[in-house]
């Protein structure tokens, strides 16, 4: 479904990703780990479409993705409609004055009648149990609030694959066992999973699949998510615990 390969990038003159070959399969769950400035975010970033590498070539579903195929509304919408994106920063990805309004926003794009628009969200609000909070400002809420409510509004569009980035940050134990459990269940319907994550107390259960990057911003490993987490010596090696 997504091929990454040979792949470099660099914010001006400063590397990034260095020659990095990845290949995912509909349906995995895969945790993205490594230390600090290793490129997890970029990487992210990259598999959706916000940046685009200066080597290699990053294909999904046999189509390249780049600067001019994004270009083609039709197929930008399709490919959002696709894969949905949590940030790592919920303020960035918040920008409607209710958490309704946040919800729909995606579908609003999408010829759906008004009615469904309000089924899907209202299902959305009712899976990350935010109903109450509908007519609040997203600006208003709690760390662990916001980020229910983009994920809410990612899950509306009920995209193949969901990326996000470090989720559990600044999220209280509750709100990241539920995160757990909801990752967990997503992917058991079927949902391609991608998550830089650094919380491994949390995400048990989880994830299938670890790609590892290192400090000089490529792949140190791509192996099974317990493989890799149980190799204290590997993880302490690479600076990741
Ligand atoms: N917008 C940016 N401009 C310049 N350098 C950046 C930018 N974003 C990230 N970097 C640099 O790119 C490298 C990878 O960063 P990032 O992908 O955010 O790592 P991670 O998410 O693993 O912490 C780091 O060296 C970081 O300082
Ligand atoms: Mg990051």
């Amino acid at each position: 479904m997504i091929k990454i390969e040979n792949v470099s990038f660099a914010y001006k003159n400063k590397i990034a990703l260095d020659n990095v070959n990845i290949n995912i399969n509909e349906g995995e769950s895969i945790a993205i780990i490594g230390p600090n400035g290793s490129g997890k975010s970029t990487f992210l970033k990259l598999l959706n479409g916000i940046i685009f590498s200066n080597k290699g070539k990053y294909i999904f579903d046999d189509t390249e993705i780049n600067e001019e195929t994004l270009k083609d509304t039709k197929y930008l919408k399709l490919f959002h409609k696709r894969l949905g994106f949590v940030f790592q920063n919920s303020d960035t990805q918040l920008f409607c004055s209710t958490v309704f309004e946040e919800v729909s926003f995606g579908l609003l794009q999408m010829e759906l009648s008004e009615d469904e628009v309000d089924k899907r969200v209202g299902d959305c609000l009712s899976l990350l149990n935010i109903e109450k909070l509908k007519d609040e400002h997203p600006y208003n809420l709690s760390a662990g609030e916001k980020k229910r409510v983009a994920l809410a509004s990612v899950l509306a569009m009920n995209p193949e694959v969901i990326i996000l980035d470090e989720p559990m940050n600044g999220i209280d134990p509750k709100g990241k066992r539920f995160l757990n459990e909801l990752l967990a269940a997503l992917n058991k319907s079927g949902k391609t999973i991608i998550c830089a994550t650094h919380d491994f107390e949390y995400v048990e259960g989880i994830f299938n699949r670890a790609i590892a990057f290192s400090e000089d911003h490529k792949i140190a490993r791509d192996d099974k998510y317990e493989n890799i987490i149980n190799d204290k010596d590997f993880l302490r090696s690479y600076n990741i615990i």
